[in-house]
């Protein structure tokens, strides 16, 4: 027999006989309910394209699709008995899932299968993956792909960054300048090659539904009040001192942010929200606010006349209040509202924004506190769940090892932790080859830590699933780094730790110091 294997790992999987007791067909036939119309068509295109069979649908091998509300809304049963396979789920959604599933058992059986009870269900509601199409621009094609690969690994949100200070590929109708400008580059770092792109709002709306159709829910992100210059090449006015902007060539944190004091920088930005929640309508739209110097609020008389209004202590202040009254707009639309976790301490964003975690700037504590406070949390806590890192910083089982339980963490504070996203930054990821080596096989490991009941993660029985999982991939023209290469030892960890800092070094500190000059000028 075939060793059976799925991944994320299932909450329960037992195997009932020695031998196959159903096999594939091209006569196989199915039973169908209503709502299994998006898991059949799923289900038949795997067998055409894995097995090339298009079955007839008249003989005794059966597939049934069969929906029951008694299961949890994600879970499923699947059963494989002499001569048919039940996939029973808890809503559409639970059926697919229960088509990921039975598409790896016939992948790792080559269609012959024993009979097997397996059922499941998800350990968190939120198991996303973000794509960071800033930096570098992705076709439709890859965004698809990686859909096709969410999919399959029972992920359910797609976190889409398509904001960030070296481009902007949202195509809004107020607002055209933000991408006939801001999505075009003259070159990256030490190279001479422009590099442009972004999505209309047709493919924008494509892409969501077919998001939809694999039920994954499509979450913008504009990063703001930082990250911005792409906009503010197009839209200067936008910035305390307005003048011409590039979109940005290198990487690194810029100092020109939005001027928060100007009420015309809120109203540009509620107007492009309110165009944003038109093309994207499953309720949660982030707002990026991560890392926002503070140097040109310092410096501008709108910002401090804004402070002085309102009492403010210093300009972190600022930065929190913007996202507040970006927070109440979208709240007032029905939307919940994310962003990354940098406006800690004193001066929090108000509890009902979810936070995305990624950096050490909080203590554990800190989260803790938080979270037992009421406030959500989605985890990327980036040296397990950032993508992008070299496998020398982050490797596979480094991903795998993910937990997270602060001391002092309540019941309470732990159903808080909606969820956990990977999360693919693209700075040194230019193209697919590159972006399929970083996020396979980690993404397995996310799917696990998101998916997985915790007693039932095993890093030695997953490494055992990663030969058919290769093989799968491969199949489906997915190209995952080497297993091998997964976890650099002794002088090879060291030099691709070494070759990371290094990359971190960037021209983005000159960039900054030539705009603070043009800045002081405009003082
Ligand atoms: C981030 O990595 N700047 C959220
Ligand atoms: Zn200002």
């Amino acid at each position: 027999m075939k060793r059976i294997t799925v991944i994320p790992e299932p909450k329960s999987l037992k195997v009932l006989s020695e031998t196959a007791v159903f096999a594939l067909t091209d006569n196989l036939s199915f039973e169908c309910c209503d709502g299994s119309e998006n898991s059949l068509k799923e289900l038949l295109s795997f067998l055409r394209e894995v097995f090339s069979l298009e079955p007839l649908g008249m003989g005794r091998e059966k597939i049934r699709l069969e929906i029951d509300t008694s299961i949890e809304e994600e879970g499923y049963l699947l059963k494989v008995e002499s001569g048919r396979v039940i996939l029973r789920g808890g809503s559409e959604k639970g059926l697919f899932y229960a088509v990921q599933t039975l598409k790896q058992l016939l992948f790792c059986t080559e269609g012959e299968l024993p009979a097997l009870e397996i059922t499941d269900a998800p350990r968190y509601a939120v198991r996303g993956f973000m794509l960071d199409c800033g930096r570098y621009f992705f076709t439709v094609e890859a965004v698809k792909q990686f859909l096709d690969m969410m999919a399959l690994h029972k992920l359910n949100e797609f976190h889409w960054h398509l904001s960030e200070d070296q481009g902007f590929r949202c195509q809004l109708e107020g607002k055209l300048l933000l991408t006939e400008i801001g999505s075009y580059r003259s070159h990256t770092n030490f190279n001479t090659t422009p590099h442009e792109g972004y999505y209309t709002r047709s493919q924008m709306l494509d892409i969501i539904d077919y998001a939809h159709s694999k039920y994954i829910k499509v979450i913008p992100e504009i990063d703001s009040p930082g990250h911005v210059q792409a906009m503010l090449a197009a839209y200067p006015e936008l910035a305390c001192f307005p003048r011409d902007f590039d979109v940005s060539t290198s990487w690194g944190v810029r100092h020109d942010v939005f001027c928060v004091g100007k009420e015309s920088t809120l109203t540009f930005m509620k107007e492009l929200f309110d165009e944003l929640t038109e093309i994207f309508t499953d309720g949660v739209i982030h707002l990026g606010g991560d890392e926002v110097p503070t140097l040109r609020w310092k410096a501008c008389p709108d910002c401090q006349r804004l402070m002085k209004e309102k009492g403010m202590k210093d300009e972190s202040d600022l930065h929190t209040y913007y996202l507040d009254t970006m927070a109440e707009h979208l709240r007032k639309k029905g939307f919940e509202v994310r962003m990354w976790n940098d406006r800690v301490k004193e001066n929090m964003t108000d509890r009902s924004l979810t936070w995305q975690l990624w950096n050490d700037a909080m203590k554990d504590g800190e989260v803790a506190a938080e979270l037992n406070g009421g406030r959500k949390f989605v985890l990327s806590c980036a040296r397990w769940c950032y993508l992008n890192f070299p496998y020398a910083e982050a490797s596979l089982e480094k991903a795998y090892s993910f937990e997270f339980e602060p001391e002092g963490l309540t019941d309470e504070g732990r159903r808080n932790i909606i969820g956990i996203e990977g999360c693919l930054w693209t700075e040194f990821v230019p193209d697919m080859l590159t972006a399929d080596k970083m996020t396979y096989p980690r993404l397995a490991a996310v799917s696990e830590n998101a998916w997985s009941p915790r007693d039932k993660k095993d890093y030695g029985a997953f490494t055992e699933k990663l030969g058919s999982y290769y093989a799968l991939l491969g199949t489906l023209g997915v190209r995952p780094e080497a297993l091998k290469k997964t976890a650099p030892k002794g002088v090879k960890r060291l030099a691709g730790r070494l070759w990371w800092q290094r990359r971190q070094l960037t021209w983005g500190a000159y960039d900054n110091f030539i705009s603070d000059i043009k800045a002081k000028k405009i003082k």
